[in-house]
């Protein structure tokens, strides 16, 4: 099944700013997908295009067969269960431990608590952070809480993942382990798209595509 197919999207936003402009995507199982570009050119935009939180206001948008547009609750809502958003407005709730946070980005999932704290440790383990399993969340580290982040994203097992500058302001080492992190989430049934302006930190060697957006166009930079 194909992941995104986008035809002459546009996003305008009530106030008249238009985000995104005629853009057309197409992502299929595998791909690892990196959109760049500056601080203001739609990027954050498209990924929220793509989890149903805003709708294109002309052309179309097909997510995993899902058509987005207003109305599609029920549709949209089944969507979101196999889409793991690594976002910075998904925050983490504080006065709750890592495990908890993690188990709480299952809770659409009609799973057991069993089911749940097993999805949660096997999370937790995959991002590195069995250790801090019991700590409170507002006791981590900028770049611990988004290990956390990845793992409630990653704990539903999506075949979508969609990091909106998971990288934030991560020193350089860090940025890579974050990247390296998401990388390793692909295979054939999975995709994974990061929003980044840090161009720098994409590994050249590695088989990735790079979209960049200019003031909500989109251009490929490379087709991987
Ligand atoms: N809710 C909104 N209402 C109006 N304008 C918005 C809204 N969200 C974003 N924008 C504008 O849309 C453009 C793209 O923003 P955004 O997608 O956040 O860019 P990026 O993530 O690349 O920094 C910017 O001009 C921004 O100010
Ligand atoms: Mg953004």
């Amino acid at each position: 099944m194909t992941m995104i197919e986008a035809k002459g999207v546009c996003l305008r936003f009530p106030n008249g700013t238009k985000a995104l402009k005629d853009i057309d995507l197409f992502v299929k199982p595998g791909d690892m997908v990196y959109v760049t570009g500056p601080s203001g050119s739609g990027k954050t935009s498209l990924l929220k295009l793509f989890m149903g939180i805003e709708y294109p206001t002309s052309g179309s948008l097909k997510v995993l067969g899902q058509t987005m547009i207003q109305g599609q609750t029920a549709g949209i809502r089944r969507l979101r269960t196999i889409i793991g958003p690594v976002f910075q407005e998904f925050k983490l709730i504080d006065g709750r431990t890592v495990t908890e946070n993690v188990m709480l980005g299952m809770r659409f999932l009609n799973l057991t608590q069993d089911q749940l704290m097993e999805n949660a440790h096997h999370a937790l383990q995959k991002v590195g952070l069995e250790h801090k399993a019991h700590s409170l969340v507002e006791n981590l580290s900028w770049g611990e809480s988004q290990r956390v982040a990845i793992a409630r994203a990653v704990a539903r097992k999506p075949v979508l993942i969609l990091a909106d500058e998971p990288t934030g302001n991560l020193d350089k080492a860090n940025a890579l382990n974050i990247l390296e992190l998401l990388t390793s989430f692909i295979n054939d049934q999975t995709a994974v798209i990061i929003t980044t302006h840090a161009t720098h930190l994409i590994d050249a060697e590695k088989p990735c595509k790079v979209i960049r957006m200019d003031q909500g166009s989109l251009t490929w930079e490379r087709l991987g």
